[in-house]
């Protein structure tokens, strides 16, 4: 993909950056000039994905914890200065009917997903402002914008994340700065071959039969790919997208609009 000329010599944090969509954004982002911070709690898969470009920085950090978040702050922005991109991409799912979903599930998935999307952006907003220029993309899902059965505090937590982003959008609207979210529906990772297993473990379907039963859901019949999630977060990174704030983009074949 050609960069943006506007885009280049900006700093960029991807969390979840050492795998499926995280690893796409920043690779996209470091391909088109960008220095990228990537953060997860696995040493190991960070370093392989700062492995694949001279661009990419990996720090251990964890979005639940806001101390954490605040010294990966403090280490990349006094190495590469403050970051004028903040995806929120870190996320976790889980498959449980309501009525047996635990507190403890309950309250997990909104950590990582909800407060761990909030403490990621929460450092960025101050400095943002004051230099009067930023791009904020949450990666949310579909399931910030409708119901699926069987995830229901990952779907509360992603309504969230977009009540989150609207909140932040109306908040920064004059100051320059950016806020969306990017909401795709079955992305092929990681995350995707947990779901199909937890289908076959639960329902005793074959792995070809719970594919083809998440992937029916998208009425283009298939898997989004990483790279298509990542091509619209770099769109909305450049001065072409600087009137797009506010928005809820759903990259699923139609599923949702
Ligand atoms: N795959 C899909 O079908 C799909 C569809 C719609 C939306 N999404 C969203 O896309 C995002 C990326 O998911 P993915 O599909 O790429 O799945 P993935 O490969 O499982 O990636 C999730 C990433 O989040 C990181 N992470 C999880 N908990 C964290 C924590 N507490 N602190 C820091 N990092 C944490 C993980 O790294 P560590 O384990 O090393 O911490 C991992 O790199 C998620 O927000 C997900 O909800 C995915």
């Amino acid at each position: 993909m050609t960069a943006p000329a506007a885009i280049t010599g900006k700093h960029a944090l991807v969390t979840g950056g050492g795998s499926g969509v995280g690893r796409a954004i920043a690779l996209v982002l470091a391909g088109a000039g960008i220095d990228v911070t990537i953060c997860g709690r696995r040493d190991a898969e960070l370093a392989k994905v700062a492995g694949e470009s001279d661009r990419i920085f990996g720090i251990a950090a964890d979005v639940t914890d806001e101390v954490s978040m605040a010294s990966l702050y403090q280490t990349a922005e006094a190495a590469r200065g403050p970051f004028d991109i903040v995806v929120a991409n870190a996320g976790m799912a889980g498959s449980t009917p309501a009525h047996k979903t635990t507190v403890a599930d309950w309250q997990r998935t909104l950590d990582v997903n909800l407060t761990g999307a909030f403490l990621t952006v929460k450092p960025a907003l101050t400095g943002m402002a004051a230099r009067k220029s930023g791009r904020i993309v949450f990666i949310a899902s579909t399931a910030g914008l409708k119901g699926y059965a069987y995830v229901a505090p990952y779907v509360a937590a992603k309504h969230g994340v977009v009540g989150l982003m609207r909140a932040l959008a109306a908040e920064t609207a004059k100051s320059g700065v950016t806020v969306n979210a990017v909401c795709p529906g079955f992305v092929e990772t990681d995350m995707l071959e947990e779901s199909i297993q937890r289908i076959v473990e639960k329902t005793g379907r074959s792995a070809g039969e719970a594919r083809a039963s998440l992937a029916s859901t998208n009425p283009q019949g298939r898997f989004i790919q990483p790279q298509e999630v990542a091509a619209a977060v770099l769109w909305l990174c450049g001065d072409a997208a600087a009137s797009i704030t506010g928005q809820a983009i759903s990259i699923s074949g139609g599923e949702t609009w």
